[in-house]
């Protein structure tokens, strides 16, 4: 099969391409990226060495780039995004513009072309947030949207024009809104990662808020074998909900870090909090579960050391990634 991944670059497009490479041999691989900020050439650099995957340098935005790639390929598996909620509140512009209209971009491409998939990877964000005292609450495949962040608005745009793609043209789209990731390729700006580089670094660690913030924890592996089934075996027009039942406050993420690296209460800080900070997410992966069989596997307790040993045994990739 050939596959085109957008945003290979990125923290989970490098992830999927390893697993991709290593579980599926026989597939081609190419991936388009634009090297933005969150780009790093360096995560894929042993799949390009080996000639085991193919990357084009080039934005989602240009119908000139995208056209011929989608129409060498069977099946685009698409996550090149904006991916930071702090960035899209500074500035929601470069959201907007990748991931609202360089999706269209490439559904626009997809429906010429006669492709077997076309799989967008989205965020529990869209649906909003659940309340703290609720904790039978979870967000399923029949939960309304309502995005909080400007972030969390242009995904749902992009989840939205997915589907009116397979309503009116028929292309075979799925969906998967994941719950946070973490692991290796991760981009210091995001809580796990820059806790443990700031650890590494001598510094504390900022916590916004109270840390009573809940968000429902997935090893980027995981996420991953997810994506990989629901584009072998995921039924198009469907829509799959995936987290790994590790519901867990920033606090406590970051107290079980701070353990792991052998420090105390006083490395963290507490600062000013997020505006619109969504207070819980929380996925029902059943549909997922029941529909291809998929189970996480590895535990949130395990993977958190595999992922503190990768930085600290990675300095060279997140170094020069760290500013301040
Ligand atoms: N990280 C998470 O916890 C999480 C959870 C659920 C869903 N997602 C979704 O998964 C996808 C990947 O997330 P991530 O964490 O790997 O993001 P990331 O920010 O690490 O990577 C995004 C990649 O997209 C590329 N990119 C950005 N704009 C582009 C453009 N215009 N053209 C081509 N490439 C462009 C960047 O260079 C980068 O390599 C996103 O769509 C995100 O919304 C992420």
């Amino acid at each position: 099969m050939r596959i085109l991944v957008t945003g290979g670059a990125g923290f989970i497009g490098a992830n999927l391409l390893h697993l991709i490479s290593r579980d599926h041999p026989e597939d081609s691989l190419v991936t388009l990226d634009a090297l933005t900020y969150a780009g790093h050439r360096e995560s894929i650099r042993s799949l390009e060495q080996t000639g085991r995957l193919k990357f084009v340098h080039g934005d989602i935005r240009s119908q000139e780039t995208v056209e011929p790639l989608v129409r060498e390929a069977d099946v685009v598996v698409h996550l090149a995004a904006e991916s930071h909620v702090d960035r899209s509140i500074s500035d929601a512009r470069p959201f907007l513009e990748t991931n609202v209209l360089g999706t269209g971009v490439l559904l626009e491409a997809a429906r010429r072309h006669d492709l077997r998939r076309f799989h967008l990877v989205s965020t529990d964000e869209v649906m909003g947030s659940l309340p703290l005292d609720r904790p039978e609450l979870k967000f399923t495949t029949s939960s309304p949207y309502d995005p909080r962040s400007p972030y969390a608005a242009s995904k749902a745009g992009a989840d939205h024009l997915a589907r009116a793609y397979f309503h009116t043209y028929g292309l075979p789209v799925t969906l998967s809104n994941c719950s946070n990731n973490f692991g290796p390729f991760h981009h210091p700006e995001k809580l796990i990662p820059l806790a443990i580089t700031n650890l590494l670094r001598g510094r504390k660690v900022p916590v916004y808020g109270d840390g009573k913030n809940v968000r429902d924890w997935i090893y980027v592996e995981d996420h991953c074998s997810a994506i990989d089934q629901i584009v072998r075996r995921g039924k198009p027009g469907s829509t799959y909900l995936v987290g790994a039942d590790c519901e867990l406050p920033n606090i406590e993420v970051v107290r079980r870090i701070l353990r792991i690296m052998g420090k105390g209460e006083e490395w963290i800080e507490y600062v000013r909090d997020r505006p619109g900070h969504d207070r819980r997410y929380a996925i029902d992966s059943s549909v997922l579960r029941e529909a291809l069989g998929w189970r996480p596997r590895h535990s949130f307790d395990e993977a958190l050391r595999v992922t503190v040993q990768w930085y600290t045994d990675h300095r060279e990739w997140w170094e020069p990634l760290v500013t301040s």
